[in-house]
């Protein structure tokens, strides 16, 4: 079976590439390097054993996309292209729903075309928008707070009546809650450039000593320690997850949450991160950030029963290998 992976040299993209080929499956990425190196397919391959089909494309650019469809018999696409900067994508609102929408749009137009009928969705727990944890796949989708989660929103409801008008199509909108860790050679991992927008990057920063110290945005809110509580989730785990989905060949639309089910407070895991790795990170609390809910975390209950598919990692093993990939890179 071959794999489109677009966005397949990002952070998420590559660890899947990663869980694919160790399945036997052949991987094909469609990757613009955006935000992402080449050199991370070259350790996809030294990891893996294997050869990595790339094409540097944009998911947008609909003949250049067209040219991968016409040059390989693809199977299936595994549809990881995107921005996913919070922040960046309120100040760039066009630019987000131009890319994130317009990706989804141009895809799975040549999935159509060329008949293939697997598609599978990198969504996110976003889209829940302020629904009560722990959040399950039937709720309602309330808004988001921002651009950036509407296009996750968009992209879905798009595959969702795409799907309905192609009964041959199989959709799986997979619902991904905060990835972090790394695969366990060090290899590859998460390397934001600039200042990174998400927790666990930032406090790897500040353990190296790049940054003085973590700001922790409110310790306020009514959880276990006054702290955000997430729902982290190995990206091994969550790559595993994408394998999983593919196995599921049910017609029509599946929706899964990708999550451990467990919610960690940021103090939880600032502190797990330190013992796991016995360096410091210094830390302050400040206001809270805009657009920040308490907790958030999934029922995972529903990938469990239908795609056999458990989170197996620990908070530990995701603090351990994000610092082996520092350490390393
Ligand atoms: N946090 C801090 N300090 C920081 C960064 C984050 O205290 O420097 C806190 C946040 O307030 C939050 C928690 O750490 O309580 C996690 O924040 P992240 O930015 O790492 O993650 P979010 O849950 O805000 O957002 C992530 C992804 C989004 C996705 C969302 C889905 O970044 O793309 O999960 O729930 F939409």
């Amino acid at each position: 079976m071959n794999i489109l992976v677009t966005g397949g040299a990002g952070y998420i993209g590559s660890h899947i590439c990663v869980s694919l080929l160790r399945k036997g499956y052949s991987v094909i990425v469609a990757d613009n390097l955006h935000n992402s190196e080449i050199k991370t397919i070259h350790k996809i391959e030294e990891i893996t054993n294997h050869e990595v089909s790339f094409y540097e494309v944009d998911v947008c650019d609909s003949a250049a996309l067209e040219s991968v469809f016409v040059n390989n018999q693809i199977d299936g696409v595994i549809h990881c292209a995107g921005y996913k900067a919070v922040g960046e994508s309120i100040e760039q609102p066009v630019a987000y729903y131009k890319n994130n929408v317009g990706s989804t749009l141009t895809l799975i137009e040549k999935c159509i075309k060329y008949n293939v009928n697997q598609f599978v969705f990198s969504s996110s727990a976003t889209v829940y928008g302020n629904n009560v944890s722990p959040v399950d796949e039937t709720m309602e989708l309330l808004p988001t707070t921002n651009p950036y989660g509407e296009t996750k929103a968009m992209s879905e409801r798009i595959l969702k009546d795409t799907a309905h008008a192609n009964p041959n199509l199989s959709v799986t909108l997979l619902r991904y809650f905060n990835p972090v860790g790394a695969h366990e050679s060090g290899l590859i991992g998460e390397n934001p450039k600039g200042i990174p927008n998400n927790l666990m990057p930032y406090i790897t920063r500040v353990a190296k000593g790049e940054f003085e110290q973590l700001q922790i945005f409110g310790d306020d809110y009514p959880t276990k320690d006054g702290t955000g509580v997430r729902d982290y989730i190995h990206v091994m785990d969550l790559a595993e997850g994408h394998v999983a989905a593919l196995y599921n060949k049910a017609e029509g639309v599946s929706i899964y949450n990708l999550g451990t089910g467990e919610g960690t407070s940021v103090l939880e895991l600032v502190n797990k991160f330190s013992e796991v790795n016995n360096v410091d990170v210094n830390y302050q609390v400040v206001e809270r950030r805009d657009g920040d809910l308490a907790s958030v975390y999934a029922n995972a209950s529903k990938a469990a029963k239908d795609l056999n598919w458990e989170a197996k990692r620990s908070l530990a093993d995701m603090c351990r290998d994000v610092w082996t990939y520092e350490q390393r890179k």
